[in-house]
């Protein structure tokens, strides 16, 4: 990286640590939503300023790449002391999501980050353990937070991608959380990245969650924190309107939200929300262009995209994941 190493608590971030211990005693999860660019950090933070959840704000190697590693650290900064002028005092964690190397994790934290996922999920066990347990043994010596997986999700999300889901095998839990020193645990219960996660039949309904593999988990690991990647709903209301504003989205399905009420409420700590954020935002794009044909201004389509996707994070945190009024 360019320039000095900068802590996270410099920034006025926090790790996921004390985040994932309240969760967990108050049966709700944190909600890490994806952002790329400044109207959705703006939404992002605001609506959890305004609703009192604590937050993940969590970026791919992809986002971060886009937004440029210095400026997405000063727009993170920015953003916080626009909420802390306004005087809310929640906790916001900077976090890498679906990191892929040592080296980018190590550059992540040496940038500001205040916690890492490294995902070795597709390597095989032993190579997925020694790699998690490289970036914990960097990670601590800074208090920074590490996140692993064990199983692969199906679905694709900026570098990630998968043909096939591999459900995470319970055995292997204890096993890996003790040899790597981890602080979470992304698992692998049937959820999937993307907005196109299942290919049902016509009348067919989106398979249920595996609740026995996550409560086998539980059992296993008891009291640590589980994480669940690839949990948007596909806010229907969203796809219908792309698809009436000339965009073409079809058999796009999630997670049914009493769903992930449910593993909210058990062990599962954090949930993460990129493809519902991109949903809310590309449809008011749509909705707003196609409805004035004359405009040009960006803050006018921009505008609109950020208080939709503020509105949809607003809605998880209050009715879904339960993270509201959390501090
Ligand atoms: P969705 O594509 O379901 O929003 O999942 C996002 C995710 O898991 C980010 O890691």
């Amino acid at each position: 990286m360019a320039g000095e190493m900068v802590h996270y608590k410099e920034l006025g971030l926090v790790n996921t640590r004390e985040m994932f211990a309240k969760a967990m005693a108050g049966k709700y999860a944190i909600p890490a939503y994806n952002f790329s660019d400044m109207e959705q950090l703006q939404a992002i933070l605001t609506a959890c300023a305004d609703t009192g959840s604590p937050v993940i704000l969590q970026v791919s190697k992809g986002a971060r790449s886009y937004a440029h590693e210095t400026l997405l650290r000063h727009m993170v900064q920015g953003a916080l002391q626009m909420i802390r002028e306004k005087g809310s005092q929640i906790p916001v964690a900077l976090h890498l999501d679906h990191g892929d190397s040592y080296e980018l994790c190590v550059a992540c934290i040496e940038s500001g980050f205040s916690s890492v996922m490294i995902d070795g999920s597709h390597l095989p066990y032993e190579e997925n353990v020694a790699l998690t347990r490289k970036v914990v043994e960097f990670a601590h010596r800074f208090e920074v937070t590490v996140e692993g997986e064990l199983g692969v999700l199906a679905g694709i999300e900026d570098e990630v991608s998968a043909e096939h889901s591999t459900y995470t095998n319970p055995e292997q839990v204890e096993d890996f959380v003790k040899k790597t020193g981890v602080d979470s645990l992304a698992i692998s219960i049937g959820t999937s990245h993307g907005a196109y996660k299942f290919r049902l039949a016509p009348g067919e309904e989106v398979p249920p969650l595996r609740f026995d593999i996550l409560e086998e988990c539980e059992r296993r690991i008891p009291g640590f924190p589980i994480v669940l990647h690839g949990a948007s709903s596909v806010v229907q209301e969203y796809v219908e309107m792309i698809n009436s504003f000339g965009g073409k989205m079809d058999n796009a399905v999630g997670i049914p939200e009493e769903q992930l009420r449910r593993a909210a409420a058990s062990a599962v700590c954090k949930i993460n929300i990129d493809s519902d954020g991109r949903l809310a935002f590309t449809a008011k794009i749509r909705e707003h262009l196609a409805k004035n044909p004359q405009e040009f201004d960006p803050r006018k389509y921009l505008g609109e995209a950020r208080s939709e996707f503020a509105k949809l994070v607003r809605h998880k945190n209050e009715a879904v994941l339960g993270s509201a009024g959390r501090v």
